[in-house]
């Protein structure tokens, strides 16, 4: 297709990307969506949030494991695990994981913060001994940055645990890498950049094109909800600023949560966008807006392997300037779910991975 404006770039290779968080779940619907993600990304660090979650090296290797066997041949995918923090969660097991190459990170969920965490940490203040072995081992800890208290204003989330958590933890353990996930807020950014070298953050594909009106758009959206939800819209401008700065401590991650339709489509709908069938597609919508494509490649594939102290990977991904027409829905065996951009036409597409 010829390019929109005579100066447009109309194709694009860059190192291969990796997704420094992304939940594939399991059983069948692993099955149905994990390849989305293998055709982009290299490597992803895999969310532990499994019903039991994953608090163990034996229960980390087993679903290494599954997700391995899922895969297509030659499939070059590299799923970096992490483990679940509890409140009994033991240190001794999670030095042993990162030492043994089990455990690349590990999350922290505010209990009831979010989908399954209702066996995360209650209390911060427990998790000391964990935190103090972690920064002593360079083992980085990945946030999910809300309270999860019903009487704080859901949109206030994020920014009150910027105050009440994240900043005392900041102060308490200097060492820690510490990645805030997914941010949404103007308050976030602002955190980030303050804080030293070690202090990162991913910002989904979703966050970066949505506020908070799209929940609401001609009625209730339940595939626009995700955790932690959209704000307002001068906070996407905040978070899309800080995605195409070059500022290496903002990196990629998806965030692709998929539940299945009728799960979503709810007199309780869960939270999460499932938003690996497009998801470098839509980053490069974005960064095309902002006419920063030349910046795409170290948000996507170098900051966040040098923050997690990884190599960079050798192969590259190529992506066109091209009509990329979205599903509205990606459907399996008893399984239907609808992906971020369902039914629409992008104009990138994302080539496979070339070795
Ligand atoms: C995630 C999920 O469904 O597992 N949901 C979401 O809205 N992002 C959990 C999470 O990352 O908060
Ligand atoms: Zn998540």
């Amino acid at each position: 297709m010829p390019a929109s404006e005579p100066n447009a770039i109309d194709e694009l290779t860059i190192r291969e990307p990796d997704d420094w968080h992304l939940h594939v779940r399991d059983d069948d619907m692993m099955a149905l969506i994990a390849h989305y993600s293998a055709r982009q990304f290299a490597r992803a660090i895999i969310m532990p949030n499994l019903v039991p979650p994953v608090t163990t090296v034996a229960a980390a290797e087993a679903y290494r494991d599954r997700i391995l066997a899922i895969m297509p041949d030659g499939h070059r995918f590299t799923p970096l695990m992490t483990a679940y923090l509890t409140d009994e969660i033991d240190p001794d097991e999670v030095e042993r994981g990162h030492g043994e190459g089990v455990f690349t990170a590990c999350k922290l969920y505010p209990a009831g913060a979010t989908t399954n965490s209702a066996f995360g940490v209650t209390d911060v203040r427990n998790m000391h001994g964990v935190l103090e072995r972690m920064q002593k081992i360079g083992m980085p800890l990945l946030v999910h940055g809300e309270v999860a208290s019903k009487d704080i204003d859901i949109f206030d989330r994020e920014a009150v645990f910027l105050e009440k958590v994240l900043g005392p933890m900041r102060s308490d353990f200097p060492d820690l890498k510490i990645v805030l996930e997914h941010i949404t807020t103007a308050d976030s950014v602002a955190f980030v950049q303050s804080a030293g070298a070690n202090t990162a953050a991913t910002i989904t594909p979703h966050h970066l094109r949505i506020d908070r009106n799209a929940l609401f758009d001609g009625g209730m959206r339940p595939h626009a909800y995700c955790l932690p939800v959209a704000k307002r819209a001068h906070h996407r401008t905040a978070l899309r600023q800080a995605a195409v700065s070059g500022d290496p401590k903002f990196f990629l991650g998806t965030d692709s949560a998929p539940h299945p339709r009728k799960d979503k489509e709810s007199d309780c709908g869960c939270a999460g966008i499932f938003c690996a069938p497009a998801a470098l597609e839509s980053y490069a919508l974005t960064f095309d807006e902002e006419g920063a494509l030349d910046k795409l490649e170290g948000f996507a594939s170098e900051f966040g392997p040098r923050f997690y102290g990884l190599p960079l990977n050798e192969g590259t991904i190529t992506l066109k300037r091209d009509d990329f027409a979205v599903p509205d829905a990606i459907t399996g065996k008893d399984l239907s779910v609808v992906p971020f951009h369902a039914g629409e036409t992008l104009k990138w597409r994302a080539m496979d991975r070339a070795a």
